[in-house]
């Protein structure tokens, strides 16, 4: 159980933050559109999408968009007390095992939510990456 709840209210706010943010995805490779926003402890809601290239191993996807972008808006410091994932083609998406660790980095504590094979989920971040890395 994370130490912070996030309420109803906050959940829907993250989660529209996600679908609205879907349209600038780059995508044109996989045709597949991804949202995210992350929850920080400031209160402040950032969000990112999945950005392609041409050289497919250079793509970036949502959830490290944003996290990223939180990082240069808030620096260093930022805590993420929950993150939100959405897609255009309503299947199942959790976050990738790189995002995981990323999010683990600046969220130990996070909750994820994220669209299940059957349907809405959430969990927290240990669950989706046990034994995470940490240096410090
Ligand atoms: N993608 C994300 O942005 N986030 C996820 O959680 C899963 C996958 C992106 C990466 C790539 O642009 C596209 O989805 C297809 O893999």
């Amino acid at each position: 159980m994370p130490k912070k709840k996030v309420s109803a209210n906050t959940r829907k706010k993250l989660e529209r933050s996600a679908i609205n943010v879907m349209k600038n995805a780059h995508a044109p490779y996989s045709d597949f559109h991804v949202g995210a926003a992350i929850l920080l402890t400031n209160g402040k809601i950032i969000s990112g999408c999945n950005v392609e290239n041409a050289s497919y191993g250079m793509t970036n996807c949502a959830e490290r968009t944003a996290i990223f972008s939180a990082v240069a808006q808030f620096g260093p410091k930022i805590e993420i007390l929950a993150v939100a994932v959405a897609n255009d083609h309503g299947v199942a998406c959790s976050p990738c095992g790189a995002c995981r660790q990323v999010i683990y980095e600046f969220g130990p504590d996070a909750i994820i939510f994220f669209q299940g094979s059957s349907g809405p989920k959430q969990a927290h971040i240990t669950q989706l990456l046990p034994e995470g890395f940490r240096l410090q």
